[in-house]
């Protein structure tokens, strides 16, 4: 890590170039006091159009390469989900501070490896939990720390996602890792308690490696219970909320929260700006990584600004947990665990 003199620009390396990274090198190609310096894909076709876009970035096709020849302040990791444990490795291992997307890790004793070499290399981990810096998921956590909703009861949370996608992830992580696991982190945010007891079912209707649905329902240390549901069976015809250049379908995605005193709800498809085409009807997303004036804005933009304010000024950990995303993944592989078994898990608490 470069000492806080040299740190007037951060020189961040991106490894991942596909869907998501996309985004990710759209919001650290635009940051003021952020140079895109390296990024990495073993596709020479995304590193060319991404160095072409930002002629300041080195392009790599091997991360290790990336990691020792581009002097880095920060290495941001949107490869595909089991390579992230190693790759989040081999940063720690040169003092490399580490914005990894999600999951954390697809088993607990690797996120427990990855957390305790950020603690020994002493640099900032962040996880990719996009939605902890919406808008609305940040105005709803404000109500319920208030005590509007007063104690929480009971917590629903659906995420079905484009059938279309589902061939690229199928046979990469089991959906609880992929899907789900952003809405297992809301319930830990939101209720502060730890889960105690997952119950869970899923179905393989696509015949690859992992279920194309999952459903869970988790027992709170606090009495509250939680209710998850899962699939990637959206078909073509739904209304389009992803509508990037690069990336289009639909996450259809909704959350209950029913507390003591009130209840809440938001719902990821009912935004009021929509667009009739004659190919496709689309209902832009417009919190989480919208495009505006050339940039990636949004809740992708405040995560990645937190994590390098962390690299830069020290800034304490707020908005993201660690701690949660550990939890998080316990959970996950509790309902994997649960759904696979046909049996109750239960998990310290
Ligand atoms: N937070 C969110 O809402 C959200 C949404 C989508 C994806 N993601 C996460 O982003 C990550 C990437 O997902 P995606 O949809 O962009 O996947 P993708 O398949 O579109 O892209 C992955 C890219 O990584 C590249 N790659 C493969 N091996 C690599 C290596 N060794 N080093 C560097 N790059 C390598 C691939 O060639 C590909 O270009 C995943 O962890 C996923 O869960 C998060």
């Amino acid at each position: 890590m470069a000492s806080r003199e040299a740190l007037e620009r951060l020189r961040v390396g991106l490894s991942g170039l596909g869907r998501f990274g996309k985004l990710h090198a759209s919001v650290l190609g635009d940051m003021p006091g952020v140079t895109l310096a390296a990024v990495c894909d073993p596709l020479p076709n995304e590193v060319a159009a991404m160095t072409a876009r930002y002629p300041e970035a080195v392009g790599y096709d091997d991360y290790e390469a990336m990691l020792e020849n581009a002097e880095l302040d920060a290495v941001f990791i949107v490869s595909p989900e089991p390579l992230h444990p190693a790759q989040c490795l081999a940063a720690f291992g040169r003092g490399i501070p580490v914005f990894t997307e999600k999951p954390l890790a697809t088993a607990v004793d690797e996120g427990e490896r990855i957390v305790a070499a950020a603690n020994e290399a002493g640099v900032p981990l962040q996880v990719g939990f996009v939605l902890r810096f919406d808008v609305q998921h940040a105005l709803l956590k404000a109500e319920i720390d208030s005590g509007a909703l007063g104690k929480i009861v009971s917590l629903r949370a659906k995420r079905n996602c484009s059938r279309a996608w589902f061939a690229d992830f199928g046979d990469r992580a089991h959906t609880m890792y992929e899907t789900s696991i952003h809405d297992i982190d809301l319930f830990l945010w939101y209720t502060g308690s730890p889960v105690v007891r997952v119950q869970a079912v899923e179905r393989n209707l696509s015949g690859m490696r992992y279920p194309d649905g999952c459903w869970a329902m988790l027992e709170f240390a606090s009495g509250a219970v939680g209710i998850i549901e899962t699939s990637w069976l959206v078909p073509d015809g739904a209304p389009a909320n992803v509508v990037t250049p690069t990336w289009r379908g639909t996450i259809d995605s909704e959350l209950e929260i029913i507390g003591e005193t009130a209840t809440s709800r938001i719902r990821a498809l009912d935004g009021p700006f929509s667009i009739w085409q004659e190919a496709y009807t689309a209902i832009p997303e417009t919190g989480l990584w919208p495009e505006v004036n050339g940039a990636v804005a949004g809740a992708l933009r405040a995560e990645d600004a937190h994590f390098l304010d962390r690299v830069r000024y020290g800034a304490p950990e707020s908005t993201a947990s660690v701690a949660d995303a550990l939890d998080g993944l316990r959970i996950a592989e509790a309902i994997v665990t649960a759904a696979a078994g046909r049996h109750p898990v239960e998990l310290e608490s």
